[in-house]
């Protein structure tokens, strides 16, 4: 997420507004299956933990009515700062689709309220027109309650619009997949350095009913494959997963491409000796720091993307991956020609779109923390 509280606005948000108190409301039922879950079991992992704090279909941060992206919400993406990221992407997405004839898919993951699918489709309705009609612009939301405001959203799109739960509701079709900070938003396991190991670290409870960390022994070989070692007490996260979540949609885009855009490092920056614990942060109401295990449901979870597990795992199934590089390079290459347009007008509108180009692109803003992996099918 844009969570960099300090510098993000610059791009024509308005200042953000004061704390609010979370709605506790719904979070009662998650914490009581958590508990009975940790007491049966004597601890759990916390990627069991991060996904019922995230993705319960009632209690879960994700799931709750509420804003959680923007102005309103707990943090920005570069959804928030305005159309123009979208815009920008739908000329990306509109140049590869000009080497695909008959029909075509954009496949999106994470869409939450579906504002970059609305950012997109509004900018190839009024840039590439002749591409709609052969466009199916699909999403992949396992959460009811988003989907929803999906639908809403787009309804002016709902023609080329198609909300499935599972990838595997899809058939094969040329395309590119979308993902705009979801593997951020993906549970990760902790591990903690033994010194000549590694523990897994899950979720256990205090005898006043908190949550607190808890050793559950040495953890799982998928967990700590291909991890340099390090001092005991070092702490970091990992996502095993990665290669299974993407098999199943690699067929959905074929032949395509998927695009990832997140924040992250490679793996030697990712387990750096001096980053001692992780990458694990909360959000709420735009203020980062609050501890993982308090009031699950009520604020945001994320980890950092490892970047060379994510180019391992797009290898393994066989794609190719063609550019990794950083927002700002990734934006300008595709901005180019609209800049060269923009030339020379001092009116407002194109001021304001500027600056939302800088908070995009800028080093110190959006530009150098996001990165994009892109990865060929065929
Ligand atoms: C940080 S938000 C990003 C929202 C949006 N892409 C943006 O940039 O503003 C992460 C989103 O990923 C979604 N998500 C997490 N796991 C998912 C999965 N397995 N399939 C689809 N969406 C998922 C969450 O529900 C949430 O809406």
């Amino acid at each position: 997420m844009a969570k960099d509280e300090a510098t993000f606005p610059a791009g024509g948000e308005k200042p953000v507004p004061a704390y609010r108190e979370p709605d506790r409301q719904a979070i009662p039922g998650l914490l009581a299956e958590l508990h009975q879950e940790i007491v049966h079991s004597s601890g759990i992992s916390f990627a069991r933990f991060m996904e019922a704090a995230l993705y319960h279909p009632e209690g879960g941060y994700y799931a709750r009515p509420g804003r959680q992206v923007g102005r309103l919400g707990d943090f920005f993406t570069s959804v928030s700062v305005g159309p123009l990221f979208g815009q920008l992407l739908a000329q990306h997405l509109a140049s590869f689709f000009s080497h695909q004839p008959g029909p075509v898919r954009i496949l999106e993951l994470g869409a939450h309220d579906g504002q970059l699918a609305r950012d997109i489709l509004e900018a190839l309705t009024q840039e590439h027109p002749d591409l709609l009609p052969r466009l199916e612009y699909a999403i992949i939301e396992p959460l009811p309650s988003l989907a929803a405001r999906q639908r809403e959203l787009l309804a002016p799109f709902s023609a080329h619009l198609r909300i499935v739960e599972t990838p595997h509701a899809l058939d094969p079709r040329p395309g590119i997949l979308v993902a705009n900070e979801l593997i951020d938003a993906l549970t990760c396991h902790r591990i903690e350095s033994t010194g000549d190991g590694w523990d897994e670290l899950g979720v256990g409870l205090d005898p006043e009913g908190s949550f607190i960390w808890k050793s559950l022994g040495p953890a799982a070989p998928p967990l700590i494959f291909g991890l340099p070692s390090r001092p005991a007490g070092y702490r970091t996260e990992v996502r095993p997963q990665l290669a299974a979540f993407l098999a199943p949609l690699a067929p959905c885009i074929s032949p395509g491409k998927m695009l990832f855009i997140d924040y992250g490092f490679e793996r030697e920056d990712y387990f750096d000796p001096a980053r001692t614990d992780g990458t694990l942060e909360t959000f709420q109401a735009h203020r980062r720091g609050g501890h993982p295990l308090q009031d699950p449901g009520s604020r945001d979870l994320t980890a950092h993307v490892d970047f060379s597990a994510l180019r391992e795992a797009l290898e393994a199934l066989g794609g190719q991956v063609e550019h990794f590089t950083n927002q700002a390079r990734f934006l300008t290459e595709i901005a180019r020609p609209w800049l060269l347009k923009l030339e020379g007008r001092t009116d407002r509108e194109t001021a304001k779109l500027l600056r939302n180009f800088q908070t995009l692109t800028h080093p110190a803003q959006l530009g150098s923390r996001f990165h994009i992996m892109e990865a060929s099918f065929r």
